[in-house]
């Protein structure tokens, strides 16, 4: 069995050992609360996974600092019978915020290698449904106006634009768009997240 290569593409992929994978990667997916351990991988993968305004791994742990009022997670892929965290690649991750009855979503990623194949889909629908679970109402999130796969990613989950934030990024100084899934707090939003749920291909299991 290969492992994925956990900080991106290998240069020269042989396809068979890519089509290896893949039935591999929708075997093994696990999504489990970002972790300690996880975090200087993570940060690793930070300027991969985002080509401008990567985040530091002193970011992260601030992140993780906050607790309850955040939720973090990371996308693993591990043979079967492998121990919690060893041996395990990183293949994306995603955070949420908490905040009165609002949620945001701070961050995602999948690295470049297996996009589009519906991992930030899960992410996202993980962490919306944990907000949902927290309370939350509504749920926002910034997004590069040039960030296209990401938009169409958030629309498919009900986000729509509700402003544009003039060089919101830092320090490249691009913009966003901000946007909004609301209501989140309803059985129709539940079944909008069960109907990508289900259209999406693959396995994954979620750790507690
Ligand atoms: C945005 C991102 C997390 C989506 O992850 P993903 O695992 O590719 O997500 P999905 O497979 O669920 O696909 C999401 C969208 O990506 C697009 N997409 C499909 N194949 C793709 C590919 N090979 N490469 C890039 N995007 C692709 C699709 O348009 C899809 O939208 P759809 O809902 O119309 O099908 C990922 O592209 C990424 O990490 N981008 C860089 C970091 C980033 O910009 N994060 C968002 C910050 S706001």
């Amino acid at each position: 069995m290969t492992r994925p290569h956990p900080h991106g593409a290998p240069t020269e992929p042989d396809q068979d050992q890519d089509q290896d994978q893949d039935q591999d990667l929708d075997q093994d997916l696990v999504l489990a609360p970002m972790r300690w351990w996880h975090v200087a991988t993570v940060a690793e993968l930070e300027p991969t996974v985002f080509a401008t305004d990567p985040w530091t791994a002193e970011l992260f742990w601030s992140e993780l600092a906050q607790g309850d009022r955040r939720r973090y997670l990371t996308a693993l892929w591990r043979p079967q019978g492998v121990a919690e965290h060893d041996l395990a690649a990183i293949v994306g991750y995603a955070g949420l915020a908490l905040a009165d009855d609002g949620a945001y979503i701070q961050t995602v990623g999948v690295v470049p290698r297996i996009r589009g194949r519906g991992i930030g889909a899960r992410l996202m629908i993980a962490l919306l449904r944990y907000a949902r679970q927290a309370g939350a109402r509504s749920c926002g999130l910034e997004v590069r106006t040039d960030n296209h796969a990401a938009r169409a990613l958030y629309s498919r989950l009900g986000f729509v634009d509700i402003g544009v934030r003039r060089g919101y990024y830092q320090p490249s100084g691009g913009d966003a768009y901000v946007m909004r899934a609301r209501p989140i707090d309803t059985v129709g939003y539940a079944t909008l997240l069960d109907e990508v749920e289900r259209a999406l291909p693959g396995r994954v299991r979620l750790e507690p």
